[in-house]
């Protein structure tokens, strides 16, 4: 590696050569010509060019766009092989060649004859074609030998054109480079070392020698990245880790080929049960049928089903074996927990708690809920004595755990369970009681021939994983959360704390996202470790006698929130054309006061074609470099949707990129706090002259966005109305200056365009917003 690295250098540095040289003797060099004369690629001279160029002044660049000629693949292959009529004429004999014989075995025959005949290379004699000359010159192939080696200068335009439309050549832009004499121009430059080594230490070697000054503006990365679990992956080990918390010990579950017995006799299900029939099942047909099942224990289930026991006259008919022998996938994984009990019936019996989340099969009709297979989620807790009503308990602290808090039990039937019961949850969003699972009390028929003892009860009970994932994620079809079709950015974009957002669904007064209350918590764990990291860096920085600069302030304030001078705000807006918030133009200007701003906007590609007033969004403040500014806001136009939450502009703040922030007012609100940190002069906010304030101005906020944000046109007239009222009596809607709310409740009225037919206090309002200074760009 490291030699043929050295070989690379010592050969750039024969063309930089090369080049000081040619400089030297002719006061200019043009990279593609020099290439051409030098037999060396343009690749090359280019990047010996750059070289020098880094060296300061010894070399002068200029760039020149040209346009250039290239052989396209036909053209190269006849640059290397030769022409048609070429190929033709050297293949020729010189007695010549039958007609028929030529057309039959020459390709192209028809366009090499009609060329090598226009040459006067090959004349016919009756039915042969023979030589007509000694020797040909090809002169084709010379010429595409030269494009291809980018002499085209020496190929007439007339034959170019020909060429062109034959598409053996094609034009291509290409980037050339002048070069000249810089001020400090030599011919005996040397090769700048990018490392000091070891050997030219030991041979006093890198006395004479030049290095590369360090780079240090060259940034490191930024981006960490890591493996990710697939959204059902994710939620999958979360239940499990509800289950770990419960006390529950996962059963083994690594068989997908399961027998009809355990899948369905030992369930104490009947024979005829239309479940167990191919269209409901899939049987296994190599190998179709089970090796063993255990003789004493087959005996006591054939005795229960076909005549009863325990208390049971059985279901009264002739068990078969051979239907029990059936190999299936199996259906459910109560195949698993009826293998266990039965292991633990003959063990000798222990009060259990058991899970199992895994996968199970049905020959269902696929649609845009339904696969043939899905991931089971099961729990089982077998004790002395154990009622419905422990079922209940335990089903209700389950479901706790994952948010879900309003439960209802309808009666239902299953083979195996008495009771057995649905479970309904009561969904907040879809305003109804939607089925989350189903569950029961394992029947004496089926936990007494496994032995298990007399006084002993089995509560169960199972859901699927998919549904409450599809729930979750909001997805509606199922091919967006299983199979090929899954979008990677679900992967990467869904949040730590999953099963928190799982409870918004069943609270929606809480704010979209992931809760305060998990955020914080996230938060703190990551604070807690990037302080034993700082700590451990300090440590070995106290070792090596470095002295550190006082940084970790800044990664924890940065992390604790509340903005803060002196770090990098790096701010991506996202926002809908259609809904422009104008209100963060007056935010930007007040931020530009005391911050060095830059100030960006970009289109997404939803967005076919923006305005040349929303492309200068942020009018004409623009300027400050991105790495000299230490606040970033960057607007991205893009359109989602029609729905009022599609056309809500959000806020990413890094390094909490993960969380955005929803909507004008609440975006507003970051970047006044910001604003105010700042200044404490602007006062839009909380640093308004006293907290009561600030609640009004928190409580307009919230009106605001959910009267013209969410609401419809009705509740937006009525709202200006009330506005209007209040307007009566002050300038401002919040005491005697501009605060945010004028500045959210303008930039609605201007979005929705209902300014023109406000009241006219609304109007005087307005104009009187729009004149103070810092809403000099407000439209
Ligand atoms: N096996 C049932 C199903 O597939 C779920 C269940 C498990 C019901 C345990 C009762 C007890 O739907």
């Amino acid at each position: 590696m490291r030699a043929s690295c050295h070989n690379m250098g010592a050969e750039g540095m024969d063309v930089q050569q090369q080049i000081l040289h040619a400089l030297e003797k002719n006061g200019v060099v043009i990279s593609n010509e020099f290439a051409v004369s030098e037999k060396e690629t343009h690749q090359k001279v280019v990047g010996a060019i750059k070289s020098l160029e880094s060296l300061g002044n010894v070399i002068n660049v200029k760039q020149i766009a040209l346009k250039t000629w290239e052989c396209t693949d036909e053209g190269n292959n006849l640059a290397t092989s030769g022409s048609h009529e070429a190929r033709l004429f050297n293949s020729l004999p010189p007695e010549g060649r039958s007609l028929t014989d030529i057309k039959a075995s020459f390709p192209n025959s028809n366009f090499a004859l009609g060329a090598a005949m226009k040459n006067k290379w090959l004349k016919k004699e009756g039915e042969k074609v023979i030589p007509a000359v000694s020797a040909i010159e090809d002169e084709v192939q010379i010429h595409l030998k030269a494009i291809a080696a980018g002499g085209e200068n020496s190929v007439p335009d007339k034959i170019k054109a020909e060429y062109k439309k034959r598409k053996l050549i094609k034009e291509v832009d290409m980037t050339v480079f002048e070069v000249s004499k810089g001020s400090a121009f030599t011919t005996s430059v040397m090769k700048q070392e990018a490392e000091l080594t070891k050997e030219m230490i030991e041979s006093g070697q890198w006395k004479g020698k030049t290095f590369k000054p360090f780079n240090f503006k060259s940034k490191g990365r930024i981006e960490q990245r890591s493996g990710y679990l697939h959204p059902l992956m994710q939620l999958r080990s979360e239940f499990r880790q509800i289950f770990l918390e419960m006390g529950f010990t996962e059963m083994p579950t690594n068989n997908y080929v399961e027998s009809a017995f355990w899948n369905f006799d030992a369930l104490f299900q009947p024979q005829q049960h239309p479940a167990r029939d191919a269209h409901d099942t899939f049987y296994v047909a190599e190998p179709g049928k089970t090796i063993s099942v255990p003789e004493d224990y087959l005996q006591k289930v054939k005795k229960t089903h076909s005549s009863g026991g325990y208390g049971s006259i059985g279901y009264q008919y002739d068990w078969s074996r051979e239907e029990a022998h059936k190999n299936l996938l199996r259906t459910h994984t109560t195949a698993v927990s009826a293998r266990m009990l039965y292991k633990l019936a003959q063990e000798g019996f222990q009060p259990v708690k058991f899970f199992s989340i895994d996968r199970v099969f049905r020959n269902e009709t696929l649609d845009a809920t339904h696969l043939a297979e899905f991931n089971q989620i099961e729990g089982v807790v077998a004790d002395y004595s154990l009622s419905i009503k422990n079922l209940m308990g335990l089903i209700k602290g389950f479901f706790e755990k994952i948010g879900i808090t309003k439960l209802r039990f309808k009666p239902a039937y299953n083979p195996y369970t008495e009771p057995s019961m649905e479970i309904f949850s009561y969904h907040e969003g879809l305003k109804k009681w939607v089925e989350v699972g189903n569950s029961g009390m394992f029947r004496p028929e089926m936990l007494r021939p496994m032995g298990i003892p007399e006084k002993v009860t089995v509560a169960a009970w199972g859901l699927s994983l998919e549904r409450p994932a599809m729930i979750m994620y909001g997805i509606n079809n199922i091919r967006e959360l299983v199979g090929p079709r899954v979008k990677m950015e679900l992967i990467l974009d869904n949040p730590l704390c999953t099963i928190d957002k799982f409870r918004k669904q069943d609270q929606p007064d809480t704010s979209s996202g992931p809760t305060v209350e998990s955020l914080t918590k996230r938060q703190e764990l990551i604070l807690d470790r990037l302080l034993a990291l700082q700590a451990k860096v300090a440590n070995i920085a106290a070792n090596m006698g470095v002295k550190l600069e006082d940084s970790d302030t800044a990664v924890t304030t940065q992390l604790t929130g509340g903005p803060q001078l002196g770090i990098i705000h790096d701010v991506v807006i996202y926002a809908d054309p259609r809904r422009p918030p104008y209100s963060l133009r007056a935010l930007a200007n007040a931020l530009s006061t005391t911050y060095s701003i830059c100030l960006r906007v970009h289109c997404h590609s939803t967005v076919k074609e923006v305005s040349e007033k929303l492309q200068q969004f942020w009018g004409a403040k623009y300027g400050v470099d991105r790495s000299k500014s230490s606040v970033c806001l960057t607007l991205v136009w893009r359109q989602d949707g029609d729905s009022p939450t599609a056309l809500m502009p959000t806020m990413t703040v890094s390094p909490l990129a993960a969380n955005q922030v929803c909507g004008e007012h609440n975006i507003g609100r970051y970047l006044s706090r910001l604003v105010e940190v700042a200044t404490h002069s602007i006062n839009l906010y909380e640093c308004s002259s006293s907290s009561v304030f600030t609640a009004q101005i928190d409580e307009l906020l919230d009106q605001c966005h959910s009267k013209f944000t969410l609401g419809n046109n009705r509740e937006r007239t009525s709202y200006v109305r009330e506005l209007s009222a209040k307007l009566d009596k002050e300038s401002y809607l919040v005491g005697s200056s501009i605060t945010l709310a004028d500045l959210l409740v303008l930039s609605n009225l201007l979005q929705l365009r209902m300014l023109e037919s406000a009241p006219s206090n609304v109007l005087k309002w307005s104009k009187g917003c729009l004149e103070h200074h810092l809403c000099k760009y407000f439209i």
